[in-house]
């Protein structure tokens, strides 16, 4: 698929069809993806865990899940994906790296960690999308994630930074809206040029002093 019809139809899938044939060999170059994001100091602390057989899947709902009774309409619908995916990240492959001769007098100033593994993920969500598969993008509520991650054997130092659930969408999946109470906000209240404030105008390109096209940015810490 064109990258640009990629992104442009990536949206949340709320509803899967539960009775769809997942192509394995489709699943694998999905997640696989996920993990050729970058990472700060190439530290790659980012795992994926997969999901597949319905016990697991089961398993996962049950740790992660803190209403009792009866599914609600976006239980129901996401628990119907025939994949899911945690996303874990090690904040201890980050304090290594950066302890280490290169990096020891800049710590990250922020969690990398977190932002590898949003990376990560979104190379998932974009890989779904061009297989002609839905995914959505989660979150565990903090309180439950021990639980999933011991479920799973996972290290108890990871964090679950999300889950991505994966399969084919249901029929009416479109009706099975988010935050849909919010609209998106305009590309040109988003997008500045030059200063703050000052939005990109339609007859404008994004050229250099020049005229040619903006150079990449230079080599940063990272
Ligand atoms: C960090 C993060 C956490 C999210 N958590 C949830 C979630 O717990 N449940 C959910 O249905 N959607 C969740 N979403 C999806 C957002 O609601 C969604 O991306 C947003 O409404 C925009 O819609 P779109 O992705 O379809 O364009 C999450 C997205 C991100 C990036």
């Amino acid at each position: 698929m064109e990258f640009e019809a990629v992104v442009r139809r990536r949206r949340m899938v709320r509803r899967f069809d539960p009775d769809a044939p997942l192509d394995p060999e489709a699943l694998r170059r999905i997640v696989a993806r996920g993990l050729r994001g970058p990472s700060a100091g190439f530290s790659q602390g980012l795992d994926l865990l997969v999901l597949r057989h319905p016990d697991d899947r089961a398993r996962f709902w049950a740790a992660a899940s803190d209403r009792p009774g009866p599914a609600d309409a976006w239980l129901a619908g996401v628990s119907a994906a025939p994949a899911l995916v945690l996303v874990l990240a090690d904040p201890g492959a980050y304090r290594d790296r950066y302890a280490r001769p290169d990096k020891a007098d800049r710590p990250p100033p922020f969690p990398y960690w977190d932002v590898d593994a949003g990376m990560g993920a979104l190379l998932v969500l974009l890989s779904a999308v061009d297989e002609g598969w839905g995914a959505l993008f989660f979150g565990v509520p903090t309180r439950r994630h021990a639980r999933v991650l011991a479920e799973f054997d996972a290290p108890a130092d990871r964090r679950l930074v999300g889950v991505l659930a994966l399969g084919h969408p249901a029929a009416d999946a479109r009706r099975a809206g988010g935050s849909s109470h919010t609209r998106r906000r305009p590309d040109r209240d988003r997008l500045h040029v030059g200063r703050f404030g000052r939005p990109l105008a339609a007859s404008e390109g994004l050229t250099g002093p020049t005229g040619s096209p903006v150079e990449g940015a230079d080599e940063r810490d990272g």
